[in-house]
């Protein structure tokens, strides 16, 4: 059954795995954006609260553009099994550290998706994924930003309360 409808795709099987291992990628991201906002929340971080929770949305919709894609072209794409994530974290400073080695992690991925699209000829998929790599560049900039936050702020004092502050103001916040 799986091979007959194989024929009426030209996604190739090893781009589809590729494409369903991305939106696993994904819904993970999301879930440990979530993870993040709630950490954020719990120790007082309200401001980055929000921002983990506007990253999580965007994480989903990410999900949800590659699932479509498959199912445009006529693969078979699978809901997402999100492992358990970290809940914990050391300090307020980690979380964000954490946040930017999850996003250069999803760079990897995607230009390795990117690499197998044009060894496979699958023109059509390496331009799909031409958003995602240009969203990436955004995503690793926001992550960056925050870190370098709380190097020119500093965390003693009142630092961490302005950090947050400052933290509300990217992508997209209006804190
Ligand atoms: Fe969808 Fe932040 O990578």
């Amino acid at each position: 059954m799986k091979d007959l409808l194989r024929h009426r795709t030209s996604l190739k099987e090893e781009i589809e795995i590729l494409l369903n291992n991305q939106v696993k990628m994904e819904a993970e991201a999301s879930a440990k954006y979530l993870a993040m906002a709630s950490w954020c929340d719990r120790n007082g971080y309200l401001k980055s609260s929000a921002y983990f929770l506007r990253q999580a949305d965007e994480e989903r919709e990410h999900m949800m553009k590659i699932f479509n894609y498959i199912l445009t072209v006529g693969g078979t794409a699978i809901s997402p099994e999100v492992p358990a994530v970290k809940q914990e974290y050391p300090t307020f400073r980690s979380v964000f550290e954490t946040a930017l080695q999850s996003e250069i992690s999803v760079t990897q991925s995607i230009n390795r998706i990117v690499t197998a699209s044009r060894k496979e000829e699958d023109y059509a998929t390496e331009a799909f994924l031409d958003w995602f790599v240009k969203e990436q560049v955004e995503e690793e900039d926001n992550a960056r930003r925050t870190l370098e936050l709380f190097d020119v702020i500093g965390e003693e004092g009142t630092g961490r309360y302005f950090i947050d502050k400052e933290i509300g103001k990217l992508n997209g916040g209006d804190a």
